[in-house]
């Protein structure tokens, strides 16, 4: 339709707004300065209101993971952790290290951020108790942090960035050689004045190097142990506690230590570990680690790791992983590590990328939900499908109000053409990045900028077109709206739940993964994580999980349905005694 195309060409000039109010067909004689003045590229097809993102982009994965880092929610629910990222510890920062003698570690041992998560470790025999350090740091400490549930000793992925880091290769059969792993990071740190590593199982946890640098002892408490005593022998769940890993116990009191599944170890100690790491659960989670993005790198960039493209290639999610991951990508990595780790904390750009990546989750989140919502109750056949329509259409009109240039016009006949609110997408999908110098960023936060763009530019695509086709339904303000039955738009609602599913499915944001209905006062909402998992494992080989095996079980309140490990779903646990119920 040719007038289509010059109704997006007119656009107001400065000063006569009520210009653009005029009926489409009298704007033909546009000038060609209104033309100059157009605020936006409305010829450019990259704002084609039906052109989706490849199959292949990582863009709204790296938005994903970037908006979840250091927390706990997230990164349960997807475990196999894709970035590296460098940050610091500030000065005055507590961390915990429980143990079953009184000597300071002399070698790289565990530390935890919360005292609950370390006190699961704090264990020893009722005469002698067990002991507590809490150290601070008296400087900024220079840490790595692996995201995902990068400390849970699971096959399928969860250690697969830390193996690429220690020995430049996947070598599964040492998932359960933690002390090596943690000497292997540390020789390789030291280069480059690593102090630790983050990590997160049930709570977050720093691998410290060193337990006399960077570090001063506050105290170094004798407490009563609600433990059995020292671990050693005793077949415990591979990884933790009872049989020592391969090769000799790192530290025999590590943080590594503790069985679940032995009972008298476990039951308080860790259902209060649980408890800790629910603090962090959702943004901005665990603060005493701030991460600098302008030094981050991702295996999902696919420009720096092109090898994983395939990997991923029709593969849900839950399984993406480094396994696959060629020679050549795994340098290119480690130089772009290696070099990160020698640049100064801090971009010059000064972008807040965190911040800005969840305005954009904030903005969006609960509004593309509440339009899910309302068209999850259409469909039956004593639904209202005009009033639901109407509903959904204020929703979306809230969204697309900050864009919605008054020189905007729809047709005025029904069409399925929706490039007349071209403009308003591509407002939309700049607006909070455009004034971004990009000289300044480094290639890490142009990753993520790539990555912001092209995450907003299809929330804004897929909103603005479902906007788009409710004006032209007539159902937005419109003074006598057509029946929904009788316009040609009847099936309109389900194309619009068609794309809400299908836009709400690639962006996938754990804000939308919750326990439904709420969680009563005396529990709380929780996702399966390692090492609580179901007797005797099971399930496909090779993505199963530790299936405990050993003597003794968890407990009987963390036990999971084999079906749910491999692919989280959320349930609400009990907080307080009695648990079985
Ligand atoms: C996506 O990646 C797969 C696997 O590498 C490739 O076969 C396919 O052609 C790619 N598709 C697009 C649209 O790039
Ligand atoms: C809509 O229904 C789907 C499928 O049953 C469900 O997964 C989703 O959580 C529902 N969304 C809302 C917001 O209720």
């Amino acid at each position: 339709m040719r007038w289509l195309a010059e109704v997006l060409l007119v656009l107001p000039l400065a000063g006569s707004v009520h210009a653009a109010q005029i009926p489409f067909h009298l704007k033909s004689t546009a000038s060609k300065e209104a033309e100059l003045s157009l605020p936006v590229d409305v010829t450019s097809t990259n704002w084609d209101l039906n052109v989706k993102p490849s199959v292949n982009s990582t863009s709204h994965l790296i938005f994903d993971t970037v908006s979840a880092f250091l927390q706990h929610w997230p990164n349960t629910r997807y475990r196999n952790g894709h970035n590296l990222v460098p940050g610091i510890v500030p000065v005055g920062t507590l961390l915990y290290h429980g143990r079953g003698d009184s000597n300071l570690p002399t070698v790289p041992e565990w530390t935890a951020t919360d005292p609950e998560h370390a006190n699961a470790f704090c264990r020893g025999s009722q005469e002698t108790g067990c002991w507590q350090v809490t150290l601070v740091s008296t400087r900024p400490l220079n840490v790595l942090y692996f995201d995902g549930s990068s400390a849970a000793k699971m096959k399928g992925g969860p250690m697969d960035t830390q193996d690429i880091v220690a020995w430049r290769k996947l070598i599964p059969e040492w998932m359960f050689n933690e002390g090596r792993r943690l000497a292997d990071l540390c020789v390789w740190g030291q280069k480059f004045g690593v102090d630790g590593f983050v990590r997160m199982e049930m709570d977050f946890e720093i691998m410290l190097c060193d337990f006399t640098v960077g570090v001063d002892v506050v105290s170094f408490l004798n407490l009563v142990s609600n433990g059995r005593g020292p671990r050693g022998g005793g077949g415990g769940s591979p990884g933790g506690p009872g049989g020592p890993p391969p090769g000799g116990p790192p530290g025999k009191d590590s943080m590594e230590g503790p069985s679940p599944a032995d009972p008298s170890a476990s039951t308080d100690a860790f259902s209060e570990v649980i408890h800790s790491g629910s603090w962090h659960n959702r943004y901005p989670g665990e603060t005493r680690i701030q991460l600098d993005l302008a030094r981050m790198i991702s295996f999902y960039d696919t420009s720096l790791v092109p090898s994983l493209v395939p990997y991923r290639f029709n593969q849900e999610r839950w399984f993406h992983r480094l396994e696959g991951v060629s020679d050549d990508d795994i340098s290119a990595v480690m130089d772009r590590l290696e070099q990160a780790m020698q640049t100064a904390h801090g971009g010059e750009s000064g972008v807040d990328w965190t911040t800005l990546v969840h305005v954009i989750v904030d903005r969006y989140g609960d509004r593309l939900e509440m339009v899910q919502y309302l068209l999850n109750s259409t469909g039956s056949p004593d639904s209202d499908g005009l009033r639901a329509a109407k509903r959904v259409q204020t929703q979306l009109k809230v969204m697309v109000q900050p864009y919605q240039l008054h020189s905007v016009v729809p047709p005025s006949l029904p069409s399925d053409d929706h490039s007349w609110a071209s403009p308003i997408f591509k407002l939309c999908a700049t607006t909070h990045t455009s004034y971004i110098a990009k000289n300044k960023l480094t290639r890490s936060e142009h990753l993520i900028l790539e990555s912001i763009d092209e995450t907003n530019r299809e929330i804004c695509r897929v909103v603005t077109r479902m906007w788009a086709q409710g004006v032209v339904a007539g159902l937005d303000d419109a003074p006598t709206p057509m029946k929904l039955e009788d316009s040609p738009s009847s099936d309109l609602l389900p194309q619009w739940k068609t794309q809400i599913n299908d836009l709400m499915a690639w962006l996938d944001w754990s804000v939308w993964v919750k326990c439904r209905p709420d969680c009563g006062f005396e529990e709380y909402c929780y996702l399966p994580t390692w090492p609580f998992f179901g007797r005797g494992g099971g399930g496909p080989p090779g993505r199963g999980p530790n299936s405990p095996g050993g003597p003794g079980q968890p407990p009987t309140r963390f036990l999971e349905d084999v079906d749910d490990w491999e692919k989280p779903q959320p349930r609400c646990i009990r907080k307080i005694e009695p648990f079985d119920m």
